[in-house]
């Protein structure tokens, strides 16, 4: 079978400012969202790309346009143009439903799938292929990890009644050193993820990691190393180091 890679990119954004959607913001002047369509597709295993776009046919067609161009190699930063397929599909309301949109898209002959978000852009390619291959050498579920930095505190659900930026009380302080922080892209046998998908939606739940689901059915989640340039561009303090890691790349 083949190895497909998913990338929901439907999302807005907010928490990086005002302006276009997240996955249409410029690192280096491409799009983010170019930028992991060329990650995966630079992987050796990845032979189809498929794009989760904001769901209105405007922001589909946009998309296709970028991405199509990205994979014919048009000669922009980032060098060689990898030969994968390409699918632009619509998404939905939450990351988990454009997760699944793109799940439905995919054709019969791939049977193992990533998962990467248009948020993490500069994920080295060796990492994608760490995790495809752990997936091919027969983990269900594989994800890039890292310890942590920072030191991590549980606190209490909100209560209505709390207002923003009131002091949040602690309710506990989870070992460091046994704690890790995941990134993308994560790894499934497609079946696998595919009834993830079913169950939870089933059930009306949520997720804000396709792993998690797979631990909620049960099923064994391994852990690969992750890296460091695989991190997430959330913040606008994100866009200034991304630009940094693509200039020292391309230096
Ligand atoms: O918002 P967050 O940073 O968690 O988004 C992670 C990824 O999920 C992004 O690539 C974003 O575009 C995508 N997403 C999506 N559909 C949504 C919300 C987020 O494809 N409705």
């Amino acid at each position: 079978g083949r190895t497909a890679a998913v990338i929901p990119a439907a999302g807005r954004g907010v928490r990086l400012g005002p302006g276009a959607p997240k996955a249409l913001r410029t690192l280096g002047g491409v799009p983010m969202l170019v930028h992991a369509v060329r990650a995966m597709a630079r992987a050796r295993a990845v032979s189809l790309v498929v794009v989760v776009a904001p769901p209105e046919e405007e922001a589909v067609a946009e998309v296709r346009a970028l991405c199509a161009q990205a994979l014919g190699g048009a000669g922009t930063a980032g060098g060689t143009a990898p030969g994968a397929e390409l699918l632009v599909v619509p998404g939905g309301g939450t990351r988990q439903e454009s997760v699944a949109r793109g799940l439905a898209a995919l054709p019969a002959d791939v049977d193992v799938v990533l998962v990467h978000d248009a948020a993490r852009p500069l994920v080295p390619v060796a990492t994608v292929d760490a995790v495809a291959a752990a997936v091919r050498a027969g983990a269900p579920a594989v994800v890039p990890a890292l310890p942590l930095a920072d030191t991590v505190k549980q606190i209490a659900p909100r209560t209505g009644a709390q207002e923003d930026g009131a002091p949040e009380p602690v309710v506990a302080t989870p070992e460091r050193a046994l704690l890790r922080a995941v990134q993308t892209p994560q790894g499934f046998d497609r079946a696998v993820l595919a009834a993830a998908h079913e169950k939870i939606a089933l059930a009306g739940e949520g997720a804000t990691d396709d792993a998690g689901m797979v631990e909620r059915l049960g099923l064994p989640v391994v852990l690969v190393p992750g890296h460091e340039e695989a991190f997430k561009v959330t913040r606008p303090l994100d866009l200034v180091l991304a630009e940094a890691v693509l200039a020292r790349r391309e230096g």
